[in-house]
């Protein structure tokens, strides 16, 4: 018998994921400094039993295992798959293989992933849209479509008796530790760092869930990564701010040094937004956890890119950071450039064109010629109040939903 503990979250529904205490990156590009989980979660009907979601490559057996100590793994009627990523639908295979009378449940888009990554074949597969349901006998799984959250075939699926809300990615923490909310230690600032690597470049498609699903009755939230969260309001409350865009008077500074002036300049830059009552955070990019920055990113008003001329354009770490903030599309209304040059230039216009398809409203930029003295300070500073003007004028800034993601 092996060590496991499958928590029951209510009376036969069970969580049956796993913890990945050694897992320090995702996508290859966000350090998890606490690891991470994926949870998935047995519901026990009186005639049917469904999975909701699989685990990570690697945790297979741990996977079977669990549910094997709450029920039988090879007499799963429903393997419900709200989001095709590895990290959810993994294994997908070897429980259809476990139990033959398995069929896999998902939406039209989500059939089409499940067939190109986990080979199910369309026999196998029931495809359901908004607002349909399958009886399990006393409890009853309605689904609710929630596209590009995160990638276009997403669904949440609700436990209509219990009142629980299986939304996989959404409403996700990276985080080993806990079961549940209330167990984990600061776990908002990790909400919004994950928020801001995963969600936030779908920030419009999530306000849209955010309205579909508003007004339910939700007693628990159960999402495929981090905590489950028995105080739903808690997390709802920060996704409606995330998800609208709102942002504080606040700002980022991002930078690149080789030799310490544009430094400099960053420092002046803070020394002014701090003293105009905004608050700051410095990421020198040299030393900076990417996951820290995207958090900070979620809610700032502004981004300060400093970035000296290296080979006739930006740092590699400042271009580097740019094109996260094209990828992440934060709701940052206002930027301002920071940087040095020993001859031709060239950081900025790079800088300048970067930015531009992001259409954040670039207010100046202070670019120098060699180490910056009293002038090029008062012109940092100059720039920093104007700055500030902007980020104060702004007001609490409720970024337009308008567009789709
Ligand atoms: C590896 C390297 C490449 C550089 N390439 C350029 C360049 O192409 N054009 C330019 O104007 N200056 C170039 N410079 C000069 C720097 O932009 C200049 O020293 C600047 O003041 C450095 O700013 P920092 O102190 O913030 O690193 C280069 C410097 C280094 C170390
Ligand atoms: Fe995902
Ligand atoms: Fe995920």
């Amino acid at each position: 018998m092996k060590p496991y503990y499958v928590a029951m979250i209510e009376k036969d529904v069970y969580w049956v994921g796993a913890r990945d205490w050694n897992r320090r990156l995702f996508d290859a590009l966000i350090p998890l400094p606490q690891g991470t989980s994926y949870n998935a979660y047995l519901v026990v009907g009186k005639e049917k039993t469904a999975l909701v979601d699989t685990v990570n490559p690697g945790f297979h057996a741990e996977l079977c295992d669990k549910i094997n100590c709450v029920g039988d793994v090879t007499k799963i009627d429903y393997l419900i798959m709200n989001h095709a990523e590895p990290d959810h639908a993994s294994a997908i295979p070897v429980i259809m293989n476990a139990s033959e009378k398995a069929v896999l449940v998902t939406t039209k888009k989500g059939a089409e992933m499940a067939a190109t990554y986990s080979k199910v074949p369309e026999g196998r597969m029931k495809i359901v849209g908004d607002g349909d349901s399958l009886d399990l006998g006393g409890k009853t799984m309605r689904f609710i479509e929630a596209p590009w959250l995160h990638w276009p075939e997403t669904m949440f699926t609700y436990l209509n008796e219990d009142r629980i809300l299986f939304p996989c990615d959404f409403f996700g923490a990276h985080t080993a530790v806990g079961l549940y909310d209330d167990e984990v230690k600061d776990l908002m600032p990790l909400a919004q760092r994950y928020f801001g690597e995963i969600m936030m470049p779908f920030r419009r498609m999530g306000a849209k869930a955010m309205e579909k699903i508003k007004g339910m009755d939700i007693s628990i939230i159960a999402p495929s990564h981090g905590p489950i969260y028995r105080n739903p309001e808690r997390i709802l409350n920060e996704y409606r701010r995330w998800t609208a865009g709102e942002t504080r008077e606040k700002a980022v500074i991002a930078y690149a040094s080789m030799w310490g002036a544009t430094e400099s300049m960053v420092k002046a830059m803070e020394e002014t937004l701090s003293s105009e009552g905004i608050e700051v955070r410095v990421f020198n990019l040299a030393i900076a956890d990417v996951g820290d920055i995207a958090r900070e990113l979620v809610d700032s008003r502004a981004i300060v890119l400093g970035s000296p001329t290296l080979i006739g354009g930006m740092h590699p770490l400042a271009i580097f950071a740019t094109s996260l903030v094209g990828i992440l599309k934060p709701p940052a209304k206002y930027a301002a450039f920071l940087g040095s040059y020993g001859w031709g230039g060239g950081a900025l216009k790079q800088a300048q064109e970067m930015l531009h398809p992001t259409r954040i409203e670039i207010v100046g930029a202070v670019d120098i010629h060699g180490t910056p003295g009293d002038e090029e300070m008062r012109r940092v500073a100059e720039l920093g109040r104007q700055l500030a003007g902007k980020i104060k004028g702004a007001g609490p800034s409720i970024a337009s939903t308008s567009a789709v993601a």
